[in-house]
């Protein structure tokens, strides 16, 4: 099961995961654009459904596990809970609903889609929860203080859910991208400047290996830690991040 799986990295990671033969469940706030994503992977929908769910509110974080139990019979093995909101500026430019807003959905949202995937993902023998958080979960960057904030409290729930979860089998862990190409990255540098093709130029020199992450390697991450290979990781933070958290380039 994928939050935000209609768009850029979760949709991706819904098709790979759907290719190494998992039943997927995509759920997205953009409720057409879940279905679409789901009907192009798997025209029958008998091994891919779309349910709509805006994670910041609790009733369709439950109504979500809910419809997936009903539909395939089963508990949730793997959840990864990727949906999330940028926010780009200065602090000083913030509006206090842009703020709430970004801890709505980046923060109480991803406790709220935890807590309700939790309670399925408990009864099975062995199961794993990812959170998309950010290489702004664990360095900071200019004009990011409010997703920057958001994206370190996803490092802190995982590892808090890493431990309390653990003896009832569930692997908690985090997949930290630098900047990938997908709207996401797009709106947030247009929020900070007018040639967003420069913007994305510079930031693709910036990274020790010299080019940015793309979804695919996001995909193959997600794959890894949901499975048995990756049986005795929990409690980590995987960086897909060129070499930009290794120190100054
Ligand atoms: N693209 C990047 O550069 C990058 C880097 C690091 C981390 N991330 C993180 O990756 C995750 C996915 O980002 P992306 O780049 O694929 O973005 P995207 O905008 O391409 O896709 C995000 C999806 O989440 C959905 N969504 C937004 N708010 C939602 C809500 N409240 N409830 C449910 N769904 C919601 C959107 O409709 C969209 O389909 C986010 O958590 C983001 O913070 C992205």
């Amino acid at each position: 099961m994928i939050t935000g799986g209609a768009g850029g990295l979760g949709a991706v990671a819904a098709k790979r995961l759907y290719e190494e033969g998992a039943r997927v469940v995509i759920s997205d706030v953009n409720e057409e654009r879940g279905e679409e994503v789901a009907r192009r992977m798997d025209p029958d929908g008998k091994r891919v459904i779309a349910v709509a769910c805006d994670i910041s509110r609790p009733a369709d974080n439950e109504n979500l596990i809910r419809e997936a139990e009903r539909f395939f019979e089963q508990e949730i093995d793997i959840f990864l809970a990727n949906a999330g909101a940028g926010f780009s500026g200065s602090l000083l430019d913030a509006s206090v609903e842009q703020i709430r807003r970004t801890i709505d959905i980046n923060v109480t949202g991803s406790l709220l889609s935890a807590q309700s995937a939790l309670r399925s993902l408990v009864k099975g023998p062995s199961s794993s929860l990812i959170f998309t958080c950010s290489l702004q979960g664990v360095t900071a960057r200019s004009q990011r203080s409010v997703y920057t904030a958001s994206k370190h409290a996803i490092v802190g729930m995982m590892k808090a859910l890493a431990l309390e979860f653990g003896a009832q089998g569930v692997r908690v862990n985090a997949i930290s991208p630098a900047a990938t190409d997908t709207p996401f990255l797009r709106n947030q540098l247009a929020g900070v400047t007018t040639n967003v093709e420069e913007a994305m130029s510079a930031t693709e020199k910036s990274l020790p290996l010299g080019h940015l992450p793309d979804a695919g390697d996001f995909a193959e991450a997600v794959l890894y830690l949901s499975s048995a290979q990756a049986k005795s990781i929990t409690g980590h933070n995987l960086l897909i991040d060129c070499g930009a958290s290794a120190g100054k380039f």
